[in-house]
């Protein structure tokens, strides 16, 4: 009998938590289950975001099975998050005792179920898809997250080349690295033309040309200083266009706390959070993309919209070099200033074509799991 027939499937438990990391496992259970002879894939989703418009509706959306596994760790203090995760997926860990841990990004469930898994006796192995992306800026909770996740995986999926220069510099083994391309990028493709259908225009009574905004980060709306410096470069531009701006429920706390303000930035239409197709089609149809978070820095460019981003730096620097991005921090003039020239200058700025950013990443990740275990 040949020995492949012999070989039991690689069982591989892969973890969400948050938002982003929805559009991250979602290729890749794709792709895992088509292949049943070789995989065995099981989802677990800690429950960082549990709210249906931060969690449910992608699952639907984006025809994401209902995980196997929910720990339902809800919010709280990065202790008291990261913590309620590494007890629940210990005990996960423990009677699963699957071949692989597969996690994904950067946020408090990444690194979590990563400790967990790298101090189980014996250790189970760690791969990282999103591997060696680094901001340089250690107040960034997600720069802690990427750089201890990568510090122990035995697998690094990276993006781009810089992401593989930060793993050599840092030492890890390059023989792990695998440069794999994007597989946030794989559910735009997959899914870019279906938002095409979303009435979420109609729906919110706006019509082209509008401004989109997100933002989330703590550094930027749990501060009041800066989140005003933010919202009166927001308003330069709302007098030249409407922004639309679904709030992260971080930041729709931290706007009821400073006494809603935002509410009166004149062009500013605040609306609750929307779905992937939602918001792809509005990425897809605004002017200007304003936002914090990085996927988005990702998907603009692949969309072609000049983005601007409301930071001081970005782990993502291939969305500066080849994409559509720039950063503008907090400074009110500079972000008029930029954004009157996008609006000006608009999707004609040159772009480059970002290396492997296909579609295909997920079938690439595949592939190497698939050498790893024929190897063993
Ligand atoms: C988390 C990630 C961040 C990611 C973001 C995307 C970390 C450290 N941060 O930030 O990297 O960019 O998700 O959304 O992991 N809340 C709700 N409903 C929810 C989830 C959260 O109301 O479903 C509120 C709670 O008040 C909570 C706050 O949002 O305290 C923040 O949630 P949390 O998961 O701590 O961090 P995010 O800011 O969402």
């Amino acid at each position: 009998m040949p020995r492949r027939a012999l070989r039991r499937p690689l069982r591989l438990l892969l973890v969400a938590g948050a938002r982003p990391n929805f559009m991250k496992v979602a290729p890749l259970l794709r792709e895992f289950r088509r292949r049943p002879d070789r995989f065995r894939a099981r989802l677990v989703h800690t429950g960082q975001h549990y709210d249906e418009a931060m969690s449910d509706v992608f699952f639907a959306e984006l025809g994401i099975r209902r995980p196997e596994i929910h720990l339902g760790v809800g919010s709280g203090s990065h202790a008291a998050q990261t913590a309620r995760i590494m007890e629940g997926f210990e005990k996960v860990l423990r009677r699963e005792r699957p071949d692989w841990v597969v996690v994904v990004g950067d946020v408090n469930s990444t690194v979590a179920c990563a400790l967990v898994a790298a101090k189980m006796s014996p250790p189970i192995k760690v791969a990282h898809v999103e591997a060696g992306l680094r901001s340089g800026d250690r107040r960034m909770p997600e720069e802690i997250n990427r750089i201890v996740t990568d510090a122990l995986s035995d697998l690094l999926f990276t993006t781009s080349a810089d992401a593989d220069r930060h793993l050599a510099a840092e030492g890890v083994d390059r023989r792990r690295i695998h440069r794999v391309g994007n597989v946030m990028i794989d559910t735009l493709k997959r899914f870019v033309d279906r938002s095409d259908g979303s009435d979420v225009l109609r729906r919110l009574k706006v019509d082209p040309p509008f401004a989109l905004l997100t933002l989330h980060r703590p550094s930027n709306v749990d501060d009041r200083a800066t989140f005003r410096r933010i919202l009166d470069g927001l308003e330069r531009i709302g007098t030249q266009l409407p922004i639309l701006f679904p709030a992260h429920p971080r930041t729709a706390k931290m706007m009821r706390a400073f006494g809603a303000r935002a509410g009166a930035v004149t062009g500013l239409r605040v609306v609750e959070p929307l779905g992937y197709l939602d918001f792809l089609h509005l990425q897809k149809r605004a002017a200007l993309v304003l936002t914090d978070s990085g996927g988005i820095q990702e998907e603009a460019s692949i969309l072609g919209v000049p983005c601007l981003t409301l930071r001081e730096n970005t782990e993502r620097p291939v969305t500066v070099s080849h994409g559509t991005n720039r950063l503008v921090g907090s400074d009110p003039g500079l972000i008029e200033r930029a954004a009157l020239r996008a609006l000006r200058v608009g999707g004609r700025r040159r772009r480059r074509a970002i290396p492997l950013w296909d579609g295909r990443a997920a079938e690439r990740i595949a592939a190497v799991f698939a050498r790893q275990h024929s190897s063993e």
